[in-house]
């Protein structure tokens, strides 16, 4: 195969762009700052001051009694994680964009047997069709794989109720993909059945990318425990028991980041997870009214996202060279529609330490680009 990649020096010279995309996000100063500790060994006592404190504050920011795992690697690990610990044949996966539909993609991959409760792109999933498809099924379901904020649409999906209505299910566990949402988007994680429920760093939680975060129930665990086989990296026996008995990860992870999740934790503490949610509450009721008065939101109402707006292109503008311009003239980087959505949709990342004035900005860039 001839390789189509060719190198491209990386240079010392790019322009620092606000990141207006559904992530990576914009990381605090301080933040980056935290990462240039020199070096140290990831047994050292060092690294188990660190690590127990980067679990706990966030099992504190999270309101959870629930086990946190941290690991290197991104949210993608804990697609394959969650369906290798719970899932030994079934899996219901609820589709209603790309990233649902790759969760169903890894879980087929990994040979599983996966059933799809598929909607229209745009349209949320809806708790009573979970419970049908489950009472209708002629398997018993080991797993339903929900995403709580699916980044190619814009839609915020009930995971509250759907984990209420699987809390009727005891033998179908409830993993979450909050990807693009947890940290920016209030969920009362241990109230709802939810066994396990994972983020990336680079999203709401501001930190730069490189680790994935997963909240695991007690029910979860013992479930691999009965089960048996499970993922190796991303186990939640392996990562929790080592965490109980040594406090640090299971293998060498990225000590840089984990700095820097620290620093930004203490932020995030220091806000709170209700004041947080409601930031980004104020971000989102902004950004939906300026869409109002120029174009149209893309979900269908009553689920809109607090992080990803995903916003109808019903004036016809040309999405890419309005996001081209205002990446020219004005340093800010915000995203076309997912794959087919490209020129139908566009949408702005407003999430972690944005406010409504830092997307302001924004969104007056975009109306001079765009004469609006
Ligand atoms: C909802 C959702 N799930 C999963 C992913 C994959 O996350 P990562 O690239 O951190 O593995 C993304 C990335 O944008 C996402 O938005």
């Amino acid at each position: 195969m001839d390789p189509v990649t060719k190198k491209r020096e990386y240079r010392d010279d790019y322009d620092d762009k606000t990141l207006y995309i559904p992530g990576p996000t914009e990381v605090p100063d301080d933040v980056i700052e935290a990462m240039t500790e020199s070096t140290f060994g990831h047994r050292m006592d060092r690294m188990t001051d660190l690590y127990t404190t980067i679990v706990e504050d966030t099992k504190e920011f999270l309101g959870t009694d629930n086990e946190v795992v941290i690991l290197t690697g991104s949210g993608t690990a804990f697609w394959e994680a969650t369906t290798l610990n719970l899932v030994d044949e079934h899996v219901l996966v609820p589709t209603c964009g790309a990233f649902s539909e790759r969760y169903a993609n890894v879980a087929e991959r990994l040979g599983k047997d996966v059933d799809r409760l598929e909607y229209e792109w745009g349209e949320a999933v809806k708790p009573e069709d979970v419970r049908e498809a489950i009472e209708t099924a002629d398997v018993q379901y080991d797993m339903v794989a929900g995403v709580m904020n699916e980044s190619s649409t814009g839609v915020r999906n009930p995971i509250e109720e759907i984990g209420d209505v699987l809390t009727e299910y005891p033998d179908t566990y409830f993993a979450v993909d909050a990807v693009s949402s947890l940290g920016g988007d209030y969920v009362d994680i241990d109230a709802h059945g939810i066994d396990a429920i994972f983020a990336s760093t680079q999203k709401a939680f501001a930190m730069p990318p490189g680790l994935a975060v997963c909240v695991v129930s007690d029910d979860a665990y013992d479930r691999e425990v009965e089960k048996g086989d499970s993922s190796w990296y991303g186990g939640f026996r392996r990562t929790i028991d080592y965490y109980d008995r040594k406090g640090q990860t299971h293998s060498t992870p990225a000590i840089p980041i984990m700095l820097a999740y620290r620093k930004q934790m203490k932020r995030m503490l220091e806000e709170g997870h209700r004041a947080r949610d409601e930031r980004h509450r104020e971000m989102t009721e902004y950004v939906h009214d300026w869409a109002a008065e120029h174009f149209a939101m893309f979900p269908e109402e009553g689920y809109e996202s607090q992080t990803v707006a995903c916003i109808e292109n019903t004036r016809g503008i040309d999405v890419a060279a309005t996001i081209e311009a205002v990446n020219e003239r004005y340093d800010m980087a915000f995203s076309n529609g997912y794959g087919d959505l490209g020129e139908e949709t566009f949408r702005i990342g407003h999430m972690g330490e944005h406010t409504v004035e830092s997307v302001t900005e924004l969104t007056d860039a975009i109306e001079d680009v765009a004469g609006l």
